[in-house]
């Protein structure tokens, strides 16, 4: 499976299905694609209606026929609005695509209509956590009881969303065996080095900080 880091908090995973999440492109910095290079997508995951998440998930899943996965609230006003074909679901549900599984877990954060969500993606035997926009919170170690983490997206920020103290703790909590940084450096506001966060998470996971539009094989 083949994992790419499009900036922000954008990701491609490539597996027997093709999924994006938070696809926020257009008047990204740091996006490393430009939207209409996206011809296919099997899945299109949105944590959050805040406009460096929500970004250009619409647009893509209309012009690819993906389905996009958010929040109830979110799901049936894009299918309305934009005609598209959207799942709405809630934190603590999981919908299966075939063989792929989509959890919706807790974020802890604000948005401008409902819930913000992280996702827990199981495909091809791997598991995958995507926090979206996040402070740190407990029950991320009773994850670790549900799921056995091969890779978590983690921001590390800080100002909207953990710094790379407390997202080390919450790689602590995670155990992942392998932790990706996002949402940071996109703009002044969440200038963070990366390099720390991955002195601070030290030997408890391995550290790979991708720099927009590199890859890493799952
Ligand atoms: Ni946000
Ligand atoms: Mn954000």
């Amino acid at each position: 499976m083949r994992i790419r880091y499009l900036g922000h908090s954008a990701v491609e995973i490539q597996g027997s299905k093709t999924v994006y999440i938070d696809p926020f492109l257009s008047g990204n910095p740091a996006a490393a694609v430009k939207p209409e290079d996206i011809r296919s997508a099997d899945l299109v995951l949105v944590t959050h209606d805040h406009e460096d998440h929500l970004g250009d998930a619409a647009p893509i899943a209309k012009q690819t026929g993906a389905t996009l996965v958010a929040t109830h609230e979110i799901a049936v006003r894009l299918e309305q609005e934009a005609g598209i074909k959207a799942e709405g679901m809630n934190m603590g549900g999981t919908l299966s695509f075939g063989k792929a599984k989509v959890h919706m877990v807790h974020a802890l954060h604000t948005a401008y209509s409902t819930h913000p969500v992280g996702f827990v993606l199981e495909l091809d035997g791997k598991t995958i956590y995507h926090l979206g926009d996040t402070a740190l919170f407990g029950d991320m170690r009773l994850y670790a009881e549900f799921w056995r983490f091969d890779l978590a997206f983690v921001p590390i920020g800080d100002r909207y969303t953990m710094g790379p103290v407390s997202a080390a703790k919450a790689v602590e909590f995670l155990r992942p065996k392998k932790v990706v940084p996002i949402h940071y450096n996109t703009f002044p506001l969440i200038e963070q080095d990366p390099k720390r966060f991955a002195e601070l998470v030290g030997r408890t996971a391995e550290t790979a900080i991708l720099a927009p539009g590199e890859s890493l094989e799952l």
